[in-house]
């Protein structure tokens, strides 16, 4: 096994290398061969800038290559702009991968300032009357999107707690302690799945209904999303040491791998009525590999532990075995993801799928780099 995952690795390296010299803008899809962007225009678009980021920084603290190094400083520094804009809920993707992990891997506290002032602007969507950050739209829009929450937010919280821990400052931290409280007792189900969405009344902070924006419905588990949830919740508990976190991980873990098809790499609604004739997201896979292996980091239980990593390198070899580009001379690393299928986009190689993925293989393969990438401590957040 360990040999096929050096495969992989290295084989992620060469794509990662090869796009340095051909791309000109941040990567979202790649369609027809050809990486495609977000679109300029659209702020929230935006929120996949840090994965080609932190794919760089990931691959020049493996090989020590000063090249990777370079690009990866060329392309944070890229990012610098979105650090005043309220008008998205996805800094904390875009910052943590970028700034968040340059500064973990080189030391450089040039990286900081621009990190520090992101997170600041960040809590702007915060609601306290609901407590959560809000997701999509203005922070003064019409009601229905002040008071909307979602899964994919779980991951931008390890921005906030990170922001506490560099600053002493114990405001970010409460916010995403709050808005994962909030998180876990409106999206969360019995059974292990989620929701993706929860509406909320803005003005009086009044949870309303569960809802989705790219899962089947209401009522069904979008898969990517439950791996938002598996690796936000897994990261809460390792900056929080709140139990009610490390046990929705582990709900959320236990449904990704009671549901999984046979390859492990699930469809893109745990419920779609159309399985096994419908697509696969293999960025779903990819999520849930690396959050796996985070639970495995926090897991008190060495049963358990054990447990989620087996799954993660099963997962990953499946993905890599699979799903993955191999002479198709296609400019990514995995074929099969679903950006949104409601939305009709799907069957692309999506940049957060590749960058999950070679964070999968880098854990797995550098236990040595674990305290440089993967650092947390308990924060005493209440
Ligand atoms: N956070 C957006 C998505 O997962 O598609």
């Amino acid at each position: 096994m360990t040999h096929q995952l050096k495969e992989a690795l290295n084989y992620s390296l060469n794509i990662i290398e090869q796009n340095i010299n051909t791309l000109t803008y941040f990567p979202e899809r790649c369609e027809n061969g050809v990486w495609v962007t977000a679109e300029e225009k659209r702020i929230p678009s935006h929120w996949v800038d840090g994965f080609w980021t932190g794919l760089l920084w990931l691959a020049a603290v493996h090989t020590q290559d000063s090249n990777f190094e370079t690009a990866a400083r060329a392309w944070t520094q890229k990012l610098a702009w979105l650090k005043h804009t309220t008008d998205t809920h996805d800094l904390g993707f875009i910052f943590y991968l970028s700034n968040v992990l340059g500064y973990r891997i080189t030391g450089d506290e040039s990286l900081l300032p621009d990190a520090l002032t992101a997170v600041e602007t960040f809590t702007q969507r915060y609601n306290p009357r609901g407590e959560y950050m809000q997701a999509w739209g203005h922070i003064d829009g019409p009601p229905h999107e002040r008071g909307r929450i979602n899964v994919d937010l779980m991951m931008n919280m390890p921005f906030f707690f990170w922001a506490s821990a560099r600053t002493g400052n114990i405001k970010y931290g409460q916010i995403a302690s709050r808005h994962a409280r909030t998180s876990r007792h409106t999206l969360m189900r019995p059974d292990g799945s989620i929701a993706q969405v929860a509406d909320f009344n803005p003005d009086t902070g009044v949870f309303l209904r569960q809802e989705t924006h790219q899962g089947l419905s209401h009522n069904t588990c979008w898969s990517r999303g439950l791996g938002w949830a598996l690796y936000g919740f897994a990261e809460a508990y390792r900056w929080t040491g709140s139990e009610l976190f490390l046990y929705t991980a582990r709900q959320t873990a236990a449904y990704a791998i009671a549901n999984a098809p046979q390859d492990k790499v699930p469809f893109w609604d745990y419920n779609s009525l159309d399985i096994p004739n419908t697509y696969r997201d293999s960025s779903a896979a990819a999520v849930i590999a690396a959050g796996l292996l985070e639970l495995e980091a926090g897991e008190t239980d060495a049963t358990l532990a054990a447990r989620w990593r087996a799954e993660a390198e099963a997962i990953t070899l499946s993905l890599w075995q699979n799903y993955s580009t191999r002479e198709t001379g296609i400019p990514a690393i995995l074929l099969k993801g679903s950006r949104s299928v409601p939305h009709n986009w799907m069957e692309h190689p999506l940049i957060y799928g590749d960058y999950y993925f070679v964070e999968t293989l880098v854990r797995l393969l550098r236990p040595d780099l674990e305290s440089t990438l993967f650092p947390r401590q308990v924060l005493h957040v209440g």
